[in-house]
């Protein structure tokens, strides 16, 4: 297998480091303190709690929601019951039949997946149970005193755009209510995670434990590129990957995987020539995005990629370089910060999508 997955996780020999990250989040488990951990997209936070769940004893039963493109309440019902219930299923053969009941309840069926037999809910048409009918099955859960149940819930800040129900205080109240169940909420868009853990008005204030992702350190990085290639990468070409992809990880992974496949077919292949390709294959995806973007706000993300990063946006510098008033570069640089286009990190802006800065660096 390629060393370098850049899809989900795989096992802690493909895992670089947080090894910190990862004591933090099992003492907060095993202690009882709900977690919220944000970072910014791709850097590894998902991965990371998939590490942990491989760190803890048998008598924990973990379980990952992804909320990830459940735009309503009734997408967070179907992803929450589909994971609880994949989870309690492996428990006692009596299980089935008690989701099976639960699920008539409110009118719906639990079908299992033909190929690996995990179940999988089922709602008729325009059916929208409460998100009440969710009690239910966190009771069976309580059913299992002997096992802890750890509910990592990814991308939460998604519950925020939900039009109806309200899902945080349901969460919240479930904290309260199952003692065996640990939760952990994980999310990228950290603005949205602020205002749900962070206001005295809501009902996550001060309850979690806050914990925020970096970067993997480099010098943990090097030594793990460098023994994942079986040694057969100069220190000089990890120095310059990791600076080409900014050592984010998800492109750190990308272009490593690249690289490795390359190379293991046989032919040597520069670094160049990897970039290119990436460059190349991502192009097409580039201008199309182009075409979302206003030629203000091009020319605007040009001048940022030909600076790398920006810490003073309205700075003369910039502004002349840039060929734009400051009064325009402020109003782009926010919606563009909106869309997630651009990043803000201790003050200093940069493109968020690191080949999209590679790639706009191209045209200048
Ligand atoms: N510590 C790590 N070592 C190696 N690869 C990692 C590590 N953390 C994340 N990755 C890789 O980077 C990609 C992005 O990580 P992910 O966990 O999806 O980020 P996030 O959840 O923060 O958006 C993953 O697909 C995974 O393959
Ligand atoms: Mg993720």
């Amino acid at each position: 297998m390629n060393p370098f997955p850049i899809v989900g996780y795989h096992d802690s020999e493909y895992f670089c480091d947080r090894e910190q990250e990862t004591k933090d989040l099992v003492s907060a488990i095993k202690n009882n303190r709900p977690v919220n951990l944000t970072s910014i997209r791709r850097i590894g936070k998902s991965a990371l709690i998939k590490h942990v769940f491989h760190q803890l004893p048998k008598t924990y039963r973990s379980i990952f929601i992804d909320l990830e493109g459940t735009d309503t309440k009734q997408g967070f019902i179907k992803k929450f019951t589909n994971e609880i219930s994949r989870q309690l299923i492996t428990l006692n053969k009596g299980m089935l039949k008690k989701l099976l009941d639960w699920a008539a309840g409110f009118g719906a069926s639990i079908s299992l997946d033909s190929l690996d037999g995990s179940p999988k809910l089922e709602l008729s048409h325009n059916q929208s149970p409460a998100i009440e009918t969710l009690d239910g099955l966190m009771r069976l859960m309580q059913e299992h005193p002997k096992y802890t149940f750890v509910l990592a819930i990814d991308e939460f800040q998604e519950v925020t755009k939900y039009d109806t129900a309200n899902v945080e205080g349901w969460v919240r109240a479930k904290m309260q209510e199952f003692q065996n169940v640990r939760f952990i909420f994980c999310g990228s868009e950290q603005t949205l995670m602020q205002t749900i853990f962070d206001n005295p008005s809501k009902p996550f204030y001060q309850i979690t434990q806050p914990m925020h992702l970096g970067y993997i350190e480099p010098e943990k990085y090097k030594p793990f590129i460098h023994d994942h290639f079986g040694g057969k990468v100069s220190q000089d070409d990890i120095l310059e990957i990791l600076a080409w992809c900014r050592n984010y990880t998800y492109y750190v992974q990308y272009f490593c995987n690249h690289l490795f496949s390359l190379r293991e077919s046989g032919e040597y292949t520069s670094l160049e020539q990897v970039k290119r390709l990436i460059l190349e294959s991502h192009k097409h995806h580039f201008l199309a995005q182009r075409k979302l973007i206003t030629p203000i706000h091009w020319k605007l993300l040009k001048a940022i990629a030909a600076h790398q990063e920006i810490k003073n946006i309205t700075s003369k510098n910039f502004v002349q370089r840039s060929g734009m008033a400051a009064t325009s570069i402020r109003r782009s640089v926010q919606v563009l910060l909106e869309k997630d286009v651009l990043m803000e990190e201790n003050g200093v802006i940069k493109i968020y999508n690191v080949f999209f800065q590679r790639y706009l660096e191209t045209l200048i």
